[in-house]
């Protein structure tokens, strides 16, 4: 007999294919259709794959009585209650370390585009500006600069990794320190954004985490000073972000991740000094291939009894 899984959330094609031919699924793509769907499978249901940003909380889990294991795409759980899972001895799993290359590289893109106006000469060239005004304001390097990493963690030593041969200066704020790293450690993300150039943040979501970039950061960091944020949105005051790029007490913002996507601050669209990008950090069609894969190979190595690829621990 196949198990019962959940797919809670419309998964990419090829894990709906590699779910399909394992379970017997019942397909909660629209959160509007939960009770119809749970009506009558809910008693069966032991397994969830969780796609994209489904939320599972504490009413749909209790709904569950025989959930055994949810199976998130993503790194990020902050859309699962997962104490509440852990006291119902539910296990969840994630997709950690297939997406660290791209989240990377995004972040590292967005600060050179922010720094060096990449997007907003590109406009520039297109609108015939170079033609009739000359040649644009300088720019910024980051050379000999000091970036801050709010996160040291599987993406954030990534992102100092790929950071160096630009000869920029690591530092870093996140719980504990990390000495094996190498880099300065502040044990406060003000601290550290007084002395930076730049902050890339990319620390977990959720209720530790929420606004920990406030207005104090942000002054911190101060009119030349550029926020990366690839983390999420709850991470940084978002009103106060705008205020900050709009009173000039910031120097420049580059974000893919906000506090209502795929809702954005309007009042960011008309500001140069911003690069926005639509929480596409994994979304390469390599890592998120991967990343589908591991959502299969945890939901499989869970029902074959074999030990599981990444479970949170
Ligand atoms: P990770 O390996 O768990 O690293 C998280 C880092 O954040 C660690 O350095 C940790 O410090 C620090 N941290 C956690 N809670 C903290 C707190 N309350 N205060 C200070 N520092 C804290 O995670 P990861 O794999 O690098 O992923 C990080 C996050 O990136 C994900 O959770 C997700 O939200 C986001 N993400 C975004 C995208 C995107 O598309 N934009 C893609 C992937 C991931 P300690 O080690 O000291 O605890
Ligand atoms: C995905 C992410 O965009 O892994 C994460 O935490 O934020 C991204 O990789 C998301 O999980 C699902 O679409």
């Amino acid at each position: 007999m196949k198990p019962d899984v959940l797919v809670n959330g419309k998964p990419m094609p090829h894990v709906l294919e590699g779910l399909e031919q394992r379970y017997t699924l019942h397909k909660l793509f629209d959160p509007a259709d939960t009770g119809a769907v749970l009506r009558e499978a809910a008693p069966r249901i032991r397994g969830i794959a969780n796609a994209g940003h489904g939320r599972v909380d504490a009413a749909l889990i209790d709904a569950l009585p025989k959930l055994e294991i949810v199976s998130s795409f993503g790194v990020g759980t902050d859309n699962i209650d997962v104490a509440y899972a852990r006291q119902r001895k539910v296990i969840v799993t994630n997709t950690p370390g297939v997406l660290n290359d791209d989240v990377a590289n995004l972040a590292v893109m967005l600060l050179l585009a922010v720094t060096r106006k990449f997007v907003a000469y590109d406009r520039y060239v297109r609108e015939g500006r170079w033609v009739r005004e000359g040649a644009p304001p300088l720019t910024r390097g980051i050379s000999g600069r000091q970036i801050g990493i709010v996160g040291l963690g599987r993406i954030g030593r990534d992102v100092a990794r790929k950071l160096e041969p630009f000869n920029a200066r690591i530092a870093y704020f996140s719980r504990n320190e990390r000495p094996d790293a190498g880099y300065r450690y502040y044990p406060d993300p003000v601290a550290l954004a007084r002395d930076s150039d730049a902050l890339i943040v990319i620390v977990p979501g959720g209720p530790t985490t929420e606004k920990m970039i406030d207005q104090r950061v942000l002054d911190a960091l101060g009119p030349e000073g550029v926020l990366v944020n690839v983390a999420r949105g709850s991470v940084v005051d978002e009103p106060a972000l705008v205020a900050a790029l709009e009173e000039g007490r910031l120097g420049g913002a580059g974000l893919d991740v906000f506090a209502d996507e795929p809702n954005v601050p309007e009042a960011l669209f008309k500001m140069e000094n911003v690069v926005l990008q639509p929480h596409q950090g994994s979304a390469t069609v390599e890592t998120r291939r991967a990343m589908g894969n591991r959502v299969l190979e945890n939901l499989a190595a869970h029902f074959e009894g074999r030990p599981l690829p990444s479970p949170l621990p």
